[in-house]
């Protein structure tokens, strides 16, 4: 028996009307700036699944090499019966854990949420064929506005994978950080991926890989706008930037215009001007410290258990118990 369901919180016009507030805020700000999770259409959700591939884009395979070596332990220290995975995309490492949750036998539900409906489609529908038996609920939302439609039948793990948490601002971060541990009854668990500090060249490389992938995907967002918006963005008009900012300890990724350009958003009737070389903001990763993410998730409410990083300290990945 195959039981696989989607439910769509973050419906056609909720998504829409999202995005049109979401731009135009950005787009008449100063400095210009676009929120993240609008990179990941049907091509963006690709465009990142071919980044997790490339020799530079370390955290994929640093948390998989934790996960590898440490599902076994997750699973016997939460015993969860349901697996609930936050911005779970095409849900690759997700096998892991559910590998490891059905050996210790206490697995009956897997429930991912993402933004994208095309992602989260594919992932649910072969999951549900590779695992028989395991209901498979599969919830088309935004992590900082669905909590509360995940179900809360049986004891549950919360993944929050990929170190993802680190594209929030801090303030949110923590706003978002409480939400979940809200969301959860006590006892419950948090597993949470989170890059860390490490050499400078070698998280830029991360975001600035030699094939032009990132380049790729960060220009996605304008192909996005385009087409929901009526916007005429010339994708190849803008350069990828990625840098450390040594002081909020992120990666920031931007697009800089190549040459002075005036853009139109028809649906929004902005004409939005750009200045030879200004920037505008796409997206910060955040990067973490062991300290800093037990402090934040006492702050939030919530125990840390374990803590495990992979053998080049790289990423961590934190086990926490809600209080
Ligand atoms: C999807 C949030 C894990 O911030 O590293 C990859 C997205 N951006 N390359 C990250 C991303 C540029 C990625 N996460």
């Amino acid at each position: 028996m195959t039981t696989a369901v989607l439910d769509v919180y973050l419906t056609e016009s909720e998504w829409s009307a999202t995005l049109r507030s979401d731009v135009r805020k950005g787009l008449t700000a100063i400095p210009k700036m676009l929120p993240p999770k609008w990179f990941y259409d049907a091509a963006g959700s690709q465009l990142y699944e071919l980044i997790t591939k490339l020799p530079e884009y370390y955290p994929f395979a640093a948390e998989h090499e934790i996960l590898l070596a440490r599902a076994g332990e997750i699973a016997a220290a939460s015993r969860a019966e349901c697996l609930v995975e936050l911005g779970s995309g095409s849900s690759e490492k997700t096998c892991l854990l559910l590998d490891a949750l059905s050996s210790v036998g206490t697995l009956r539900r897997y429930l991912p949420l993402d933004v994208s409906e095309a992602a989260l489609r594919d992932a649910i529908d072969s999951l549900a064929a590779a695992y028989p038996g395991l209901v498979v609920h599969g919830i088309v939302g935004d992590f900082t506005r669905h909590l509360s439609q995940i179900p809360a039948d049986g004891k549950r793990l919360l993944a929050f994978l990929g170190g993802t948490i680190g594209n929030l601002m801090p303030g949110d971060r923590a706003v978002f950080l409480r939400a979940v541990r809200q969301m959860l009854r006590s006892g419950e668990q948090l597993l949470l991926g989170t890059g860390l500090v490490i050499d400078p060249a070698v998280m830029v490389a991360a975001y600035d890989d030699e094939q032009g992938v990132t380049a790729e995907f960060n220009r996605n967002v304008l192909r996005v706008l385009n087409r929901e918006l009526g916007a005429n963005f010339v994708p190849e008009a803008f350069e990828h930037v990625a840098l450390w900012d040594a002081e909020r300890e992120w990666i920031e990724m931007r697009l800089r215009a190549r040459h002075r350009l005036t853009v139109r958003v028809v649906e929004l009737g902005l004409e939005v001007p750009f200045a030879a070389g200004e920037e505008m903001r796409t997206e910060t990763s955040a990067k973490f410290r062991a300290e800093g993410v037990r402090a934040e998730l006492a702050a939030a409410g919530f125990e840390l258990t374990e803590w495990w990083t992979d053998t080049a300290q790289r990423f961590g990945l934190s086990l926490a118990t809600a209080g």
